[in-house]
């Protein structure tokens, strides 16, 4: 497996994402730290060390010893917690597939615990993720919190290009914001499609309100996957605008059978008891 193909498996695990952490204090693109989205954390490092790909991956301390005993390239794990972590490298006597096993099972240690969920199934209410936009970091407070609140993952829509100080300066009409805000048929690239809409019941949408309604980039993200049948929240935040014609707006990016509520704004300060009595009253159980 080159590095390319290692990452490239790894990805295909769900809500999995490749960051570069340690591009400052390492050498540029030198590991490859392989995360979950929702909760961020790793279950694969990949990098270069005396001249061979390897991988740190979580196993259960009694795993890990045996897989140590097993093949002379499994070592405990370089610059981890050694308990809990081991270095595989590539090109020895680990089988490809044996590797594979072992990125599952990382993967499946670092993933968000089942419990959640199984409250959420046993209570019969429905699967629910909060997917927000936020380029100056007001609605990705709120989209915080109300994840929480509503017992819900938490999803970010990332642009590919992140918006510039200068992208957003509203006053020049020349800005990106203000391009794409007079092109209602522009849509910004989102920097990945794993959300996994597909898993979930209720999505609630949550973004700044530029120019009155939401950024197109939020056209984009209902475009990139199958809405229908789920029903869809958007909440926002803003100076001081109302949600005006942005429901209507984006109505026109789903599937006719996706239910959108009305868009609730969440300007000030949310507290979580706020916020609870808010997606209760939607009576989305
Ligand atoms: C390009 C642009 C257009 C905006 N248009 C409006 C608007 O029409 N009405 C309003 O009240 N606020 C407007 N705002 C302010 C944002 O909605 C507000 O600051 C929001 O809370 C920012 O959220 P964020 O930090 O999650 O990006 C605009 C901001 C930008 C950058």
């Amino acid at each position: 497996m080159t590095r390319q193909e290692l990452i490239g498996f790894c990805l295909t695990f769900p809500a999995a994402y490749e960051d570069y952490p340690f591009d400052d204090i390492m050498d540029a693109g030198a590991w490859a730290v392989m995360r979950h989205r929702t909760n961020r954390k790793s279950f694969a490092l990949i990098y270069e060390r005396n001249g061979k790909l390897c991988v740190n991956l979580k196993c259960d301390p009694f795993e890990a010893g045996f897989l140590r005993q097993a093949f002379v390239d499994v070592t405990p794990a370089y610059h981890m917690n050694k308990e809990h972590w081991n270095t595989v490298a590539l090109g020895g006597d680990v089988p490809e597939e044996e590797l594979q096993w072992m990125i599952g099972k990382s993967y499946d240690l670092v993933k968000p615990k089942a419990k959640g969920r199984k409250i959420r199934r046993d209570s019969a209410m429905r699967k629910k993720i909060v997917a927000f936009f936020s380029a100056s970091g007001v609605t990705r407070k709120v989209a915080d919190s109300l994840s929480e609140a509503a017992n819900a993952d938490l999803y970010e829509i990332r642009p590919e290009v992140p918006y510039t100080k200068a992208d957003l300066d509203w006053r020049d009409k020349k800005s990106r914001s203000s391009v794409e805000m007079n092109d209602k048929s522009s849509r910004p690239v989102i920097a990945d499609k794993d959300a996994h809409i597909g898993e979930y019941d209720v999505v609630f949408v949550g973004f700044p309100i530029w120019w009155h309604i939401a950024p197109t980039i939020i056209n984009t993200f209902l475009e990139s996957y199958d809405f229908a049948g789920k029903t869809i929240v958007p909440f926002a935040t803003s100076g001081s605008s109302g949600i005006g014609e942005t429901v209507a707006n984006l109505k026109k990016s789903v599937d006719a059978s996706a239910t959108i509520t009305d868009g609730k704004m969440l300007n000030g300060k949310q507290t979580k008891e706020s916020l609870t009595a808010w997606v209760n009253s939607l009576g989305l159980t």
